[in-house]
Formats: structure tokens, sequence, C-alpha cells
């Protein structure tokens, strides 16, 4: 794609792209609108320089890809119940230094994040990105056709409790005798994904779990779906499907969270590090098989099942 509005330079042959000659807190024409979103489908990631982006100018950016959001715990900036905060000081644990794509327990995950930082230690607090659709490309042919077949589960209270555990009841980490984490588990009953979906905008084949909210894959034996979701949360982390990027106060961050799995590095700690989100639009998550090459595509196991009976 050729870009007239904006200057777009690669960083990666798989992910992230630097974007230039843009004020992001006055996009006035359609164009130029048109063309970072275009980039975002392009490069999964993009970065920005050197902007000035107050929260209301975020969630309007936000709200030109989707609706914005508030998000289920991080704390909502004061004012800007859609703008939140994620942060970290000291020398605790951090849900955000885990592989993930963003909020995959809800029946509908937001497709875009914006991200800039509001306090910067001296060094470190890069964020690293990979791309899904590159992990899943690079897969074994016959793992992927078996991952087509596959669905699995995401339950955003487990994993809380696993990313918090020796934290119970600390930082507003939950606590099993907590009346906030019983609502909490209420409130985000388990949501099933297929494991490989078609990108929302692109179509593109993706993997689509993640270490931070994907439990199991239905109707697999614990044990087995245990050790293929621990090798599939190594292979994204493959430095082949990675960007990162260090964080300048100014810098801002759009990710396209169906194509991207992220990981905020804490080799910071104990020191102060806090940035502020904004996540938009959203999509149900689904794969069309027929999208899918012949040869690829899984059995229809049902009737193979009954063909056998
Ligand atoms: C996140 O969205 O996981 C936070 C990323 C970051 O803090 O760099």
């Amino acid at each position: 794609m050729e870009y007239r509005h904006i200057k777009v330079e690669a960083m990666t042959p798989v992910v992230g792209a630097m974007v230039s000659e843009v004020d992001l807190g006055k996009l006035t024409s359609d164009d130029v609108f048109a063309e970072i979103s275009d980039a975002l489908w392009q490069y999964h990631v993009l970065f920005f320089r050197d902007q000035v982006l107050p929260p209301e100018a975020q969630s309007r950016l936000g709200n030109l890809f989707g609706e914005v959001t508030p998000h289920e715990f991080m704390r909502p900036l004061d004012g800007h119940p859609d703008v939140h905060i994620t942060d970290h000081e000291g020398d605790g644990p951090s849900g955000n230094a885990h592989w993930h794509t963003d909020v995959t327990y809800r029946k509908r995950p937001n497709l875009v994040t914006i991200l800039q930082p509001i306090e910067l230690p001296k060094l470190g607090g890069d964020t690293l990105w990979c791309s899904t659709g590159a992990a899943f490309d690079a897969l074994p042919a016959p793992m992927k056709s078996m991952l087509l077949g596959l669905s699995a589960e995401h339950d955003m209270p487990f994993h809380m409790r696993r990313l918090w555990s020796g934290q119970r009841g600390a930082d507003g980490g939950p606590d099993a005798a907590n009346e906030a984490e019983f609502k909490q588990i209420r409130d985000n009953p388990i949501v099933v994904h297929p494991a490989v979906i078609n990108h929302p905008v692109t179509g593109r084949l993706t993997l689509f779990v993640n270490s931070n909210w994907t439990k199991k894959f239905v109707d697999m034996d614990l044990d087995m779906s245990d050790h293929l979701l621990a090798a599939l949360f190594d292979w994204v982390k493959r430095p082949d499907f990675q960007v990162r990027f260090q964080w300048e106060m100014g810098s801002v961050g759009i990710f396209d969270n169906f194509a991207t799995q992220h990981y905020a590095v804490i080799d910071y700690a104990p020191a102060y590090r806090a940035m502020q989100r904004v996540i938009a639009g959203s999509a149900e998550p689904a794969l069309d098989l027929s999208t899918v090459a012949e040869g690829l595509r899984p059995p229809d196991w049902a009737s193979v099942r009954q063909a056998a009976e």
C-alpha cells in the first residue's frame, strides 16, 4: 500500500512499523485515519514518537476504531472511566509480564489497544509484541490441521488467582475469601473460542490461545491439554515473530489485539512505571474453515466417530 498522508517504516519483516508525519491528537481527516488503520492491519502494531495525547484525545482516537470500553480490573483514570492505567512498582509479580492477547475472556475481545507511557523508569520497561499469524504460519502442517479442529476455554478469574498467588489480598489481587473475587467469577463466566481464528478484518489465520487467559482445550484430557498449551505458549515466544519497543515519553503504540500477543518486560523493578491505555472495537473470534486450504482442513470428527459406530 502506498501512503500519501503518513510515513510508515517497517521494523521487522513480520510485525511492527514506525509511523511519522502525523499528529494523533489532531486527526481531522478520514483519509489520514484510513491510512493509519490500513497500516495497523498490515503491520499489527504501530509506534509513534513525540505525540501529545491527553486522555480525551486517546479515547477519541480509540473510538475511531470502534466503541471504547472500560477494563474489568485495570484502574480507570480519574474522570475518564473509559481510559485506564496499568502500572507497577516494587518486586511483586506483574500480570503483564506474560505473553497475552488482551481480554480474550470476553465473548468479544477488543480489536485495538492504544498505549502510552505516563511515567517511565530510568532504564528498561520495554514492551514486545509477536505476530500470532506468523506463529501460526510457521507451524508444521499436521499441527496446523489439528489446531484448526480445536477450541479452548478462556477463564479470567482462574488466571487472576494463578497470577496473584502468593499475593492474595495484596495490591487488589483476588482473594478466595473475598467477595470481590466471587463477583469476578460470577461476572466473567468461561468463554470458548476457536484455537485458530480468521482475523476479523484481514481474514488471515491466526493462533488464538494465550498464556494469561486460555485454560484448556475443549474435549481434551487435562494433562494433554496442559502440555499442548505449554508448547504453543513457548512457540509464540520465538524471536522470529517479534518486535521490541523502547518507550520514551510522547511515544504511542497502537496494536491489533487479534493479530498479536504482547509482553511488558519487568526488568526495571522495583522502580515505578505507568501506562495509560484504551481498548476499542470488538469482534467475536471465529473460524471459517472454507477459507482454509483443503489439505489443512481437519476432518469432521463427529461424522468420523458416527461412521465408526
Ligand atoms: C499490557 O497491555 O499488557 C501492558 C503493556 C505495557 O505495559 O507495556
